[in-house]
């Protein structure tokens, strides 16, 4: 039987706004998603809270309830979509614009769709080389414009009646940027926004703004965003659950499925070239070498901190790793990545493995927006605030605690979640020991 709850979780009741910074290809798929689920026209496929079981006690207890129904989340219904961008296509046009979505789905949810219309953008243009639009705010500093999106998160809660609220950055990816002495304290950070501080990139504005209203916030893209000393505490001070960076789709998915098993086995690697070829703005903005050098970091830091060559100098001391990203417009979002993967066996005997994944980027990055808004509101509910390593299994480039290294294994991740649900719901967490079944012990 369960154990008497550990965690208090507020009541899931009433209704989540979701606010996304970027209204773009992931932005609008995962809008459009939802509205199409709601009305029964499609599955919400790759979701893990709405078509995850959890398995609660031992393998003979069966108790195996549906993710969504043990714990008190959100329901799909109870979301309602807001946010900013940069372009005034409303989130019709802007799916059009993307391409992901067919027309004919499109259509049966226009109306909900357009109604959606983007706020006007904290934006500029030194921080995403290959872009600019007109929808932006202007004539401020950065602490104006961070007090500007305290107003906008304000209104959109009153004007739609919403309970509670998270925010989700889904904008471009920013130039590559280290955290300096204005990232080091709260104090520090906003001293730097009254003072217009070049180190200070709009997704840190946005995430600043949340954090002090006690919102939530997840990072999808790569860039910096919320992920230093100044803004990890100020989650802290606000109650607010943090997480990021960058949506953990594609190639670095397989990557983090594909290299646990390559160690689990003890096969060796020489290399791991990675190359891909995608047409879609995400696409054109990564064509720009800041924002790519920020995107490369994310990618690279994945296979040595899975296969631990400190630990395995034979098998993986002299791996080499490159990733590449080449825009090509004819291909839009349907991403075209390759992998040509030299491992080696018993006695160093050499093998390939080729992978060209044909993959669809904003269909598998929508259903992670979705499970994110979900779980970082179970996460507020729950009291829990700061970094949320937990969730860690939707990300590439995991934000961690001070001082430890980020989990990349997928299955160690997923167990981790997984536990921590059991854990906030009063259950056992589940250690695969099976002690508990005897006759294997006797
Ligand atoms: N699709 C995936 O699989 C995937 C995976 C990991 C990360 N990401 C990241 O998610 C982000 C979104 O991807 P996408 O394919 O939707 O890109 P996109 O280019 O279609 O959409 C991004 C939108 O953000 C807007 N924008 C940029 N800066 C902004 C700002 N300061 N304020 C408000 N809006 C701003 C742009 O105008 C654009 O409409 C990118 O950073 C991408 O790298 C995507």
């Amino acid at each position: 039987m369960a154990d008497a709850p550990t965690v208090n979780i507020a009541s899931s009741e009433g209704r989540l706004g979701v606010l996304t910074p970027g209204m773009g290809a992931v932005s609008t798929t995962f809008i459009a998603g939802v509205l199409a689920v709601r009305k029964g026209l499609a599955e919400p496929t790759g979701s893990l809270t709405q078509m995850g079981t959890i398995r609660l006690g031992k393998r003979t207890d069966d108790r195996v309830p549906p993710i969504k129904d043990f714990i008190g989340l959100a329901g799909m219904d109870d979301l309602t979509f807001g946010g900013w961008d940069i372009f005034t296509d409303d989130a019709y046009a802007a799916a059009k614009n993307a391409g992901v979505l067919q027309n004919e789905l499109l259509d049966q949810i226009k109306e909900e769709l357009a109604a959606i219309k983007p706020m006007a953008a904290v934006f500029d243009n030194a921080y995403v080389k290959n872009l600019d639009g007109d929808n932006v705010k202007s004539g401020g500093t950065k602490w104006d414009y961070a007090q500007m999106l305290m107003e906008d998160i304000q209104r959109f809660q009153e004007d739609n009646n919403l309970d509670r609220l998270v925010m989700i950055w889904c904008g471009s990816t920013e130039i590559f940027l280290q955290p300096t002495d204005v990232h080091a304290s709260i104090e520090a950070f906003e001293a730097g926004m009254k003072n217009d501080d070049p180190g200070i990139a709009p997704s840190m504005i946005y995430a600043y703004a949340a954090l002090k209203m006690g919102i939530p916030y997840a990072n999808g893209a790569p860039n910096l965003s919320a992920d230093f000393p100044a803004l990890t505490d100020l989650a802290k001070e606000t109650k607010s659950p943090i997480c990021g960076k960058d949506f953990k789709t594609g190639q670095t998915l397989m990557k983090t499925i594909l290299a646990p098993g390559f160690k689990a086995r003890m096969l060796g690697l020489n290399g791991w070239f990675s190359t891909n070829i995608l047409g879609n703005r995400d696409g054109e903005v990564l064509d720009d070498p800041e924002s790519f050098k920020t995107k490369e970091e994310s990618k690279l830091g994945v296979l040595e901190h899975i296969l631990q060559p400190d630990l395995y100098p034979q098998l993986y001391g002299n791996m080499y790793h490159k990733v590449r990203i080449n825009y090509y417009p004819p291909r839009g979002d349907n991403k075209e990545g390759w992998d040509s993967i030299d491992i080696f066996g018993w006695l160093g005997y050499k093998m390939q493995i080729k992978i060209d994944f044909l993959c669809r980027d904003s269909i598998l990055a929508a259903p992670l927006v979705l499970d994110l808004a979900i779980f970082l509101d179970l996460a507020k509910r729950a009291g829990f605030s700061g970094i949320q390593e937990w969730l860690s299994f939707y990300f590439k480039s995991p934000q961690t605690l001070p001082g430890l290294y980020p989990e990349h294994d997928l299955f160690i991740q997923h167990m981790k979640l997984k536990n921590t649900l059991r854990y906030m719901a009063g259950e056992e967490e589940i250690t695969h020991l099976g002690a508990d079944y005897r006759d294997h012990y006797q």
